[in-house]
């Protein structure tokens, strides 16, 4: 494990064609309830997780830890019963008014010293992060170095395709597991588990399996970023 910066774990469930979402980036509900099982034990064993600021805008609302087991073995371990939930938005424009504010969970923003203009005015988050060059864009290193002064050694990556893609790029994925799930969404404009550029084949990061089974009719891949 790195120990300059978080361990991070990707956790995404796709269709069979590799979307993670339909057209209309709707909330992606099509993954079984062993899924759904399979995050929350995954955030389970993290001290925050990360979400792009689109995928709080499909789903108004993030996943937390409800099984009894779960919160017990954190409380154990002496973690905060919930991980740190931070949203990563550079504009900061998020609804103050969306549901994630009434869950009870830690809310924190990572942002730029353009988006935390939006939250001086506005309350929801406990925490706003600011790790930028340039005023309006997120410096990587700057925040993983924040993140792991704040005591996050293990950072769940909860999606979606820019996020993703952004932290590939900046080679700061450590592992992935991805859920392959029996449907076909198709749709040149469905967000896949990374967007934005993409890398030519010869440069593209590598994965070794770690792990593979089958549950139902779905596939659990687990990958490690060589
Ligand atoms: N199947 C699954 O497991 C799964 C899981 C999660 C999400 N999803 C789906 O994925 C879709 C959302 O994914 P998405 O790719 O559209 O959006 P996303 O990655 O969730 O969020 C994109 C937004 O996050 C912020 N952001 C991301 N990377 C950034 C960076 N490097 N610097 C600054 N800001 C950054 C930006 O917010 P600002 O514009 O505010 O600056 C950006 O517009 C939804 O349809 C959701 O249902 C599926």
């Amino acid at each position: 494990m790195n120990t300059n910066r978080p361990h991070t774990t990707v956790i995404l469930a796709m269709s069979a064609d590799g979307k993670i979402s339909d057209e209309l980036r709707s909330p992606a509900r099509f993954s079984s309830q062993q899924d759904q099982q399979h995050l929350e034990q995954q955030v389970a064993i993290m001290d925050g997780v990360l979400f792009g600021a689109g995928t709080l805008n499909a789903y108004g609302t993030t996943i937390r830890i409800t099984n009894p087991e779960l919160l017990e073995t954190r409380k154990q371990q002496g973690k905060p019963l919930q991980p740190a939930q931070i949203v990563v938005s550079g504009s900061g424009k998020i609804n103050p008014h969306c549901r994630f504010f009434q869950q009870p969970v830690p809310h924190w923003l990572l942002t730029t010293t353009q988006g935390e203009e939006f939250w001086k005015t506005r309350t929801g988050f406990e925490k706003v992060i600011i790790a930028d060059h340039n005023y309006n864009q997120i410096d990587w290193l700057i925040a993983f170095q924040k993140l792991q002064e704040l005591g996050l050694n293990r950072l769940g990556i909860l999606g979606g395709g820019k996020l993703v893609a952004a932290l590939l790029k900046q080679n700061l994925i450590d592992e992935i597991w991805l859920t392959i799930c029996p449907l076909i969404l198709a749709g040149q404009n469905s967000p896949t588990p990374a967007d934005g550029e993409g890398f030519l084949s010869a440069v593209a990061p590598r994965l070794q399996l770690l792990d593979v089974k089958t549950v139902g009719e779905e596939v659990f891949l687990h990958y490690q970023v060589s």
